[in-house]
């Protein structure tokens, strides 16, 4: 469903251009659950952005449902993002004066929503997250917690294919970011495709396959299993 084909990305130009992804040649199914590990800097975010069409690679091809991404962007691919991915970020990225609901509806914005009942759509979403009874609360006062559930519901709510979270646990608690966890892998089970970047071991675990990073290129990629033995030196 995803292939990237010799994907590069270098951020600037001559001799302050970082070189963030080199190379990269992956290929990813409709349903698969994947973590995404690697020190900091060695370019999950920009792997993710590039997945998620919101970066631009310098290099090489994108195919999406075997659709070529152009390299530069158009409203087609706004429209195809819009369709087909939702975004859950470390820093939820919610708007703190806005109701739980106005929130969540936010993500029709740049949807043509004809016959699409949002109402529904939202309460639906918030029943997922178990949130029901804090659709008219101000984010402000929500824990981190039912923030990131928030973040969850609004990137549910366009039923997209493919969920896109970076370090969606990064700022939590364990506790909670194990119920965070568990929603992501719950819409997995609906037949989702699901891509976390984390920095979580114990978490990455729990994910059939893991693409590490190793200073923008892929240096593992493969079942969890191979990858927590300890190898031989
Ligand atoms: N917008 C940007 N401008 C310049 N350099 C960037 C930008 N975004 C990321 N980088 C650089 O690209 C490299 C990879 O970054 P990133 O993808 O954020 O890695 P990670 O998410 O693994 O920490 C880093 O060296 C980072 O400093
Ligand atoms: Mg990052």
């Amino acid at each position: 469903m995803i292939r990237l084909d010799g994907i590069s990305k270098t951020y600037g130009r001559s001799e302050t251009a970082v070189r963030a992804l080199a190379d990269i040649c992956l290929n990813i199914r409709q349903g698969e659950a994947i973590a995404v590990l690697g020190r900091s800097g060695s370019g999950k975010t920009t792997l993710l952005d590039i997945i998620g069409t919101l970066t631009r690679p310098t290099w090489g091809k994108y195919f999406l449902r075997d659709l070529e991404i152009p390299l530069f962007s158009d409203a087609k691919t706004a429209q195809l993002r819009g369709r087909a991915f939702g975004f859950v970020f470390q820093s939820f990225n919610l708007l703190p004066d806005r109701s739980v609901y106005q929130n969540i509806a936010l993500a029709f914005k740049y949807r043509k929503n004809r016959g699409t009942d949002i109402n529904h759509r939202v309460e639906n979403a918030l029943e997922h997250v178990r949130l029901g009874h804090k659709r008219d609360a101000n984010i402000r006062n929500l824990s981190g917690g039912e923030q990131q559930r928030v973040a969850i519901a609004r990137a549910i709510v366009t039923k997209p294919d493919i969920i896109l979270a970076d370090e969606p646990t990064g700022n939590l608690d364990t506790a909670t970011g194990s119920t965070i966890i568990s929603l992501l892998f719950r819409l997995w089970e609906n037949g989702r495709t699901l891509i976390v970047v984390t920095h979580d071991l114990a978490l990455a675990k729990q994910f059939p396959r893991i693409i590490f990073l190793t200073d923008g290129q892929v240096t593992y990629d493969g079942p969890a299993e191979s990858f927590f033995i300890p190898h031989a030196p």
